[in-house]
């Protein structure tokens, strides 16, 4: 059985390793992946196996009062995908955000991810700008992507 639970810095050296596996160059650096833990405005999950493992994390990230909300990552070890989970933690970062107060919410996405996107539309986003360059060093363009909260 898969849990989800909130995400620590104690889970970051797991994180990491599926952080660098999956975005390789495009990966976050700790530093940065330990600040958006602690923010304030932080609300990162991860996903954890029979074993404890982290096999899987949403960061959204809120700013109390805006309305909106981010999903500022989301990832599944290649292990573990295919059986429901990038969907679960998606769902749970948008009940938290619900809990939130937020109405519209918002992502990037590269436009060469027809995974991802395919999760996101079933989820009500649509793309509603594109980002030349976003990603980097790829040099690849993303699009913001917005849905609102039912
Ligand atoms: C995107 C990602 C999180 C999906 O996680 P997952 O656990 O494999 O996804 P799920 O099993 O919950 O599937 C959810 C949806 O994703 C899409 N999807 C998943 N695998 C797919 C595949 N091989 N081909 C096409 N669509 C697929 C489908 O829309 C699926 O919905 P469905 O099961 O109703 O058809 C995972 O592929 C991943 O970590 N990718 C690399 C990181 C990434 O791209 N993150 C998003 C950055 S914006």
């Amino acid at each position: 059985m898969t849990a989800l639970r909130p995400a620590s810095s104690a889970d970051l050296d797991e994180i990491m390793v599926i952080e660098n596996t999956v975005f390789g160059l495009e990966a976050w650096s700790r530093q940065g992946f330990q600040a958006e833990l602690e923010s304030d405005f932080g609300n990162y999950l991860v996903a954890v196996d029979d074993d404890g493992a982290v096999i899987g994390y949403v960061g959204l990230r809120v700013v109390p009062g805006s309305g909106d909300g981010d999903i500022q990552t989301l990832a599944v070890a290649q292990t573990a995908r295919g059986r429901g989970l990038g969907r679960g933690l998606l769902e749970a970062a948008h009940e938290r955000a619900a809990e939130l107060g937020v109405r519209q919410m918002f992502l990037d996405v590269r436009v060469d991810n027809a995974v991802a996107q395919s999760l996101y539309r079933s989820f009500g986003y649509e793309v509603v700008g594109t980002r030349p360059g976003y990603y980097q060093p790829s040099n690849t363009d993303a699009y913001t992507m917005k849905a609102t909260l039912r």
